[in-house]
């Protein structure tokens, strides 16, 4: 396929050649409610390079906007920073279109690229410290292990100062614009701050570490390009602060309470918890989860300072959508937050014993004693639950 689709200028010789994806909502599990982009970039020089390429249905567009700048057939190296298959699925075709001399990824990556698509491909292994000269235009190489895969890897273009950096400093939001400037601040915030919570936060303590070498890699980076949504240009300062603050996790007086309901009893109880919250000097964010999606819980809990957990009792275990909720969260390994839980039971009401097992699995100290209910709570119920949110409120900084 040519035409219909062109390569954007993005820095001297540097073209975005990568796919807009308007219409995924579902990104392994994370609401990816404004769409996403796979960014993939060209390198204009004696050897033209690509920097990784797009989710395989994409392709065609790739090589379209590829082929509205340069043969494709001239490019000479590729270098995939990322194994996973959004920026990968459409490598073992872009090799066998293209017969690039050479493709380049961590030695980590190599070995994913190998188990992923048993091309018996030579791919060549690259490690922080090594340079590319493609005649022109020189390519440094930062390792990036963990972040968020193994194999993770930036590239850095000398010429321009540009940091491809992958999946770090990225969000999920298609858009027509390519640069963040271009874009609302606070629509960058919401979805920054989203993509942090559901991809990066169980690696903050590697976030943390990268940010103190980064001044040690030498790099002048003037640009961030990375594999997802809008490229930072004059704002690449504000992206890496943000990452700053979300790493270090510090608790705030955020409450959030999460929780499912079957007959209206356990959504009664998280009501009055939020009040108790309000009257303590919290910010409660109920989430009902026959409303919000665990992603959406996700990007609420960053930030905040408590987890507050219902479910009613069905058949002895926590309600289904609470469990999936809570291994959601468990994974991502929030820090510094306190809790408690409640929930409505009708025979044998073990819920709340379960939750507060998870929370207490999950690092989370426990701010008050549960409040359990039979059936339908009381007035006295009520004023119990209200009386948690303000012993949750009491614990959270000041
Ligand atoms: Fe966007 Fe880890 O892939």
């Amino acid at each position: 396929m040519t035409g219909g689709f062109r390569a954007v200028e993005i820095s001297d010789r540097v073209y975005w050649v990568g796919a807009i994806d308007w219409g995924i909502r579902n990104f392994h599990g994370y609401l990816t409610s404004r769409g996403s982009t796979y960014n993939a970039f060209l390198v204009l020089a004696d050897k033209p390079t690509l920097i990784d390429t797009v989710k395989a249905q994409f392709g065609d567009e790739m090589m379209a906007r590829i082929a509205s700048v340069i043969d494709p057939s001239k490019i000479e190296y590729i270098v995939s920073n990322h194994a996973e298959m959004d920026h990968s699925g459409f490598l073992p075709e872009a090799i066998a279109r293209l017969a690039p001399s050479k493709v380049f990824a961590s030695s980590q990556g190599c070995d994913a690229l190998d188990r992923h698509f048993h091309l018996g491909h030579p791919f060549e292994a690259l490690k922080t410290g090594d340079s590319l000269e493609l005649g022109g235009a020189t390519l440094k190489f930062v390792e990036s292990r963990m972040l968020h895969w193994p194999d993770s890897m930036l590239t850095y273009l000398v010429e321009g100062g540009v940091l491809f950096s992958n999946d770090a400093f990225g969000m999920h939001l298609a858009s027509g614009e390519r640069f963040a400037d271009e874009l609302d601040r606070a629509l960058l915030r919401e979805e920054a701050t989203r993509y942090y919570a559901n991809i990066l936060l169980p690696l903050s303590p590697v976030v943390r570490a990268f940010l103190e070498k980064v001044p040690s890699f030498g790099l002048d980076i003037r640009m961030i390009a990375p594999d997802h949504g809008p490229i930072w240009r004059e704002d690449v300062g504000w992206i890496i602060e943000r990452y700053a603050e979300w790493a270090a996790q510090k608790p705030s007086r955020k409450a959030v309470v999460v929780y499912d309901s079957m007959w209206g009893s356990t959504a009664k109880m998280a009501r009055a918890i939020g009040d108790g919250l309000a009257a303590g000097g919290a910010r409660a964010t109920l989430m009902p989860l026959d409303a919000a999606h665990r992603s959406e819980v996700a990007t609420e809990i960053l930030g905040a300072g408590a987890l507050v957990a219902g479910s009613p009792t069905m058949n002895g275990q926590i309600f289904p959508t609470v469990a999936d909720t809570m291994t959601y969260l468990e994974g991502l390994k929030p820090k510094n937050l306190v809790g408690a839980t409640f929930g409505s039971y009708g025979w044998s009401g073990e819920a709340t014993a379960h939750l507060d097992e998870w929370l207490k699995r999950m690092q989370i100290e426990l701010a008050a004693e549960a409040v359990r209910v039979k059936y339908v709570p009381t007035g006295a119920d009520l004023e119990a639950c209200r009386k948690l949110g303000l012993a949750v409120a009491e614990k959270l900084p000041r």
